[in-house]
């Protein structure tokens, strides 16, 4: 008896230990499939991440070459607003010129001929205080705030200056010089232009005198008036066309010529004269004579 509970002792037993040993392996049959669909997992999340990352990298490509386009194009349209800025400053510049007579900077004694027919664009009557013996005067009507300006800064700085001439027609320069030439024979020729070359037919050009000196004004520079003008009308546009041994004409401290700020202001710091610039470098001035 005691043989045979030993027996199903042992079968117990052994039984026992099969199914804990068969529980033992379902547990760890489960668990390596749990492992091996982790891995299965991990792998697809690799392959995904690796997608992922070559996607990123392509969209950081892509994301650069549009940042370069877009340089590029700023880039085109900075060129383009430079070309249309300097396009527009043409268009003004030419806009400019073709309302500026191209004849106010030509020089005319003795060179260039004016026909008869040639006027000003516009006269302008000029005030008679300003007049040696209050004549009728008339100068360009353009120029004339530069004169008005000239006059009224001479007359607050207690220069005594008034004008003999201003703006004279061919016919007047005609008139004029025929009537020195029955004075003065060809020695006229010295100090009157011809008709159609003078700068008085331009309506920009004056003769200055002082109210002692009045119409007999060739020692004009000995006054202060005379070393006034030639400190101060450059300021104002104006220049001395005829000064000490020019070519053309005796010395005439007397007449002077507007021919804008910037070409006056140029002639004084570099203390040249006017006829003896080229008259092309003389023309780029032209466009900034009523600046
Ligand atoms: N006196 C100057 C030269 C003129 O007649 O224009
Ligand atoms: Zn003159």
């Amino acid at each position: 008896m005691k043989k045979i509970l030993a027996w199903v002792g042992i079968l117990l037993f052994l039984g026992a230990c099969s199914y804990v040993g068969y529980r033992a392996y379902l547990h760890i049959k489960a668990q390596n499939e749990k492992i091996a669909e982790l891995e299965r997992s991990l792998e697809t999340t690799e392959k995904n991440l690796a997608e992922v990352t070559q996607n990123s990298a392509s969209l950081l490509d892509a994301l650069s070459a549009e940042q370069q386009k877009n340089g590029f194009l700023v880039e085109q349209a900075g060129t383009f607003a430079a070309a249309v800025q300097r396009l527009t400053g043409t268009v003004t510049t030419l806009e400019k010129l073709t309302k500026t007579d191209p004849e106010l900077l030509i020089k005319y004694s003795k060179v260039y001929f004016l026909n008869e027919h040639y006027q000003p664009e516009k006269l302008t009557l000029l005030r008679k205080d300003y007049i040696y013996n209050s004549k009728e005067e008339y100068f360009h009507a353009r120029a004339l705030p530069y004169l008005e300006n000239l006059l009224s800064e001479a007359q607050g700085a207690g220069i005594p200056l008034l004008l003999v001439s201003a703006f004279r027609s061919f016919e007047t320069q005609n008139d004029l010089k025929s009537q020195y030439k029955v004075t003065f024979g060809t020695g006229a020729n010295k100090f009157s232009a011809e008709q159609g070359y003078s700068e008085h037919q331009l309506g920009t050009a004056v003769d200055f005198t002082t109210p002692t000196l009045g119409v007999l004004f060739e020692k004009f520079d000995t006054t202060t008036s005379y070393l006034w003008l030639t400190e101060n009308a450059h300021k104002y546009g104006f220049i001395l066309s005829y000064p000490q041994g020019n070519t053309y004409y005796i010395y005439e401290p007397w007449h002077w010529r507007f021919v804008g700020v910037e070409l006056a202001g140029k002639l004084h710091t570099e203390n040249k004269h006017f006829y003896d610039m080229d008259q092309r470098e003389i023309n780029d001035y032209l466009v900034k004579i009523f600046d």
